[in-house]
């Protein structure tokens, strides 16, 4: 395997970029290829079943641009399909539920942790096994948050629609004196500081996007797998964009949250893979 291929990274839309956002500060030298399903989006509220087969057919598409390993940014494929999908490769594939739980059980001083999530994520119940795996007799306390990835995607960052909505969702959180929070979908560290406001300052927010790039970067230093060209690409080359839909709308919003402007963003028929 080329070490200076690109890594894989993919989701169920635009929530991914999250992921991206954090693996170009931390590992600047990698080359990115990323596809967002924006025509099969939500995942969240998918079968399992369902997410799985998506999730199987991107693998193909970004095995076929010959990426050295893959990053599964999405919550909801990771707690579904990330075994799944795992088990057929030859090259490694990483999910956000890992990297997210290892910070939060370091992070927890009384035990209590609390993970929002998609309907998904949350009734697989993933999050909660490997917390437990990872540090037994902790407690975890789930909710799903289904208007959060919407909000977001209307860019009601900082609104008052917002701040109700989150208090709503959160109350019962908080009902149980955890000390730490997953933000355990791609949308929610866009949300960081309503949810920090809300849940106060004696909870710790963790950013399963930031662990996972993190992650990764250990990863492959280990495999010696990390980019050694040195080489300036110019962007386009160096980070390429693929979706299934509205390639504009997703072209908008990278460039939103990305440091760099991005161009082109190719549409595909992930149904072809
Ligand atoms: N990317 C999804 C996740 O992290 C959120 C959006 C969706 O439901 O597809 O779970």
């Amino acid at each position: 395997m080329d070490r200076n291929a690109p890594i894989g990274v993919f989701d169920s839309g635009i929530g991914g970029l999250t992921v991206v956002r954090e693996i170009m500060r931390q590992l600047p030298e990698e080359k990115i290829v990323y596809f967002g399903d924006t025509a099969r989006l939500p995942y969240g509220n998918k079968s399992k079943e369902t997410v799985i087969r998506f999730s199987r057919q991107i693998v193909r598409f970004l095995k076929s641009r010959g990426v050295k390993a893959i990053v599964v940014a999405c919550n909801t494929a990771s707690s579904y399909a990330l075994e799944e999908v795992r088990k057929d490769e030859d090259i490694p594939v990483i999910g956000v539920i890992n990297a997210g739980a290892r910070a939060a059980v370091s992070a927890t001083r009384n035990g209590k942790i609390g993970v929002i999530g998609t309907e998904g994520t949350i009734k697989s119940g993933t999050y909660g096994a490997v917390l437990r795996e990872m540090k037994p007799g902790v407690e975890v306390f789930g909710r799903a948050c289904p208007l959060f990835v919407p909000l977001v995607e209307e860019g009601l960052f900082h609104d008052s629609v917002t701040d109700e909505i989150a208090s709503r969702y959160l109350s019962s959180l908080k009902e149980k004196y955890i000390d730490t929070l997953v933000l355990g979908c791609t949308h929610y560290p866009l949300l960081r500081s309503t949810v920090g406001k809300i849940m106060g300052d004696s909870v710790t927010l963790v950013n399963p996007a930031y662990e996972t790039a993190v992650q990764l970067r250990t990863l492959l230093a280990s495999m010696e797998m990390g980019n050694d060209e040195g080489k300036a690409l110019p962007l386009e080359e160096k980070y390429q964009f693929f979706v299934s839909d509205l390639a504009e709308k997703f072209t908008d919003f990278a460039t939103a949250i990305l440091p760099d402007e991005v161009k082109n963003t190719v549409q595909i028929d992930i149904e072809e893979y």
